[in-house]
């Protein structure tokens, strides 16, 4: 290991992130009633400019009145390109009390964005006398976010999580696609004639940025979460892509429609085989230790000090899993 320590952040559950947007009302309380271990209150994308105002004002309405058990609370604000984001910072903060949890900042693309939602966040918590400090969930949607992404982090030390944003980052780098995620058959190889008969392997066109965004990302010691999937009739679709970006270290998806809350709490909820199968490393390799041996073999296969913090990784989080949901 390195001799710097990777720094510690405040302890969420992030399976699931149901979002709704700030200007359908009635969608707040089946929301809070729902299994989503967060929910994100819309200020963006979701909602019409002529709606941005009474958007804000219901959520400051229900994050004063709606009991939202103990799910974390996030607003999604209005990027720093537009004149709505500065208010919707300190709207928001001034007169919402103290529930909300995050803000989302939507777009990241250098530091000083974060630097400068800090500030504007920091100068709030001040003047009302916050008592819970607010953290921030950053959206990697853009070729900036991708390209500056470790020093987007050092922004500011309230950064907790990012979260991958397909439709954006398609048009940002342009993707010929508009769907919200998904595959597409034209992402795909044709074998050559080596093996016999030519097949086509479709391949997935977000590995790289997913990929990076778990790399660095979990140097700054942050949750990756995966975005949306944006064909809510496709329940198996969306399993697949949240499986995928589970193995790849997600902990957690979008939900933009209830159904698809469920099926990320099931997804990022490991499944018992592997815990089973950590558990079994952790006790082989306590024998082994105890033998005096670095490694062993485990149902014909080797396993040493590195598979320990593996097992690790898994059983840290099926603990966080048991004790929060
Ligand atoms: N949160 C809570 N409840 C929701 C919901 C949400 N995001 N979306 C839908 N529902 C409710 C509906 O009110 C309906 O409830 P009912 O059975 O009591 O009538 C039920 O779930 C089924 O909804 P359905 O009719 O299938 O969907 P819809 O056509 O009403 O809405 C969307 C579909 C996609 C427009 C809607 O789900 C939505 O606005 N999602 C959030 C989009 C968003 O925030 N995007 C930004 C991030 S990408
Ligand atoms: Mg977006």
């Amino acid at each position: 290991m390195s001799f710097t320590s990777i720094p510690t952040k405040p302890i969420r559950l992030n399976r699931s992130e149901l979002f709704v947007p700030g200007s359908k009302v009635d969608l707040f309380a089946k929301a809070a009633s729902s299994n989503a271990d967060i929910i994100c209150l819309d200020l963006e994308d979701a909602v019409a400019p002529q709606d941005k105002d009474q958007a804000k004002k219901n959520i400051i309405q229900a994050l004063q009145e709606l009991d939202f058990g103990k799910k974390t609370i996030s607003i999604r604000i209005n990027g720093l390109d537009t004149h709505y984001c500065y208010r919707d910072v300190i709207d928001v903060m001034e007169n919402s009390g103290e529930r909300l949890d995050l803000i989302m900042i939507p777009k990241a693309g250098v530091p000083h964005d974060i630097y400068a939602i800090d500030m504007l966040v920091s100068q709030v918590e001040n003047k009302v006398g916050r008592k819970k400090k607010i953290g921030f969930e950053l959206i990697v949607e853009t070729s900036m976010g991708i390209t500056n992404l470790d020093s987007i982090i050092s922004g500011s030390d309230r950064v907790e999580s990012l979260h991958f944003g397909y439709a954006d980052y398609a048009a940002s780098v342009r993707m010929r696609t508009t769907n919200i995620g998904g595959s597409n058959s034209d992402y795909s190889i044709l074998t050559d004639e080596s093996n016999g008969e030519r097949v086509i392997h479709w391949n997935d066109m977000w590995h790289y940025p997913i990929s990076k965004m778990t790399t660095i990302g979990r140097t700054h010691g942050l949750r990756i979460i995966d975005g949306p999937y944006g064909d809510f009739s496709d329940p198996d679709g969306f399993k697949s892509h949240a499986k995928r970006t589970a193995i790849l270290g997600c902990e957690g998806k979008w939900a933009i429609h209830p159904s698809q809350v469920d099926l990320a709490n099931e997804v990022f909820t490991l499944p018992e085989k592997e815990v089973k199968k950590a558990e079994n490393i952790l006790e082989a390799m306590k024998k082994a230790q105890e033998s005096g041996a670095g490694a062993a073999t485990l149902d014909g296969k080797l396993i040493d000090a590195a598979s320990v913090r593996q097992a690790e990784q898994i059983m840290k989080q099926t603990k966080l899993i048991e004790t929060m949901s």
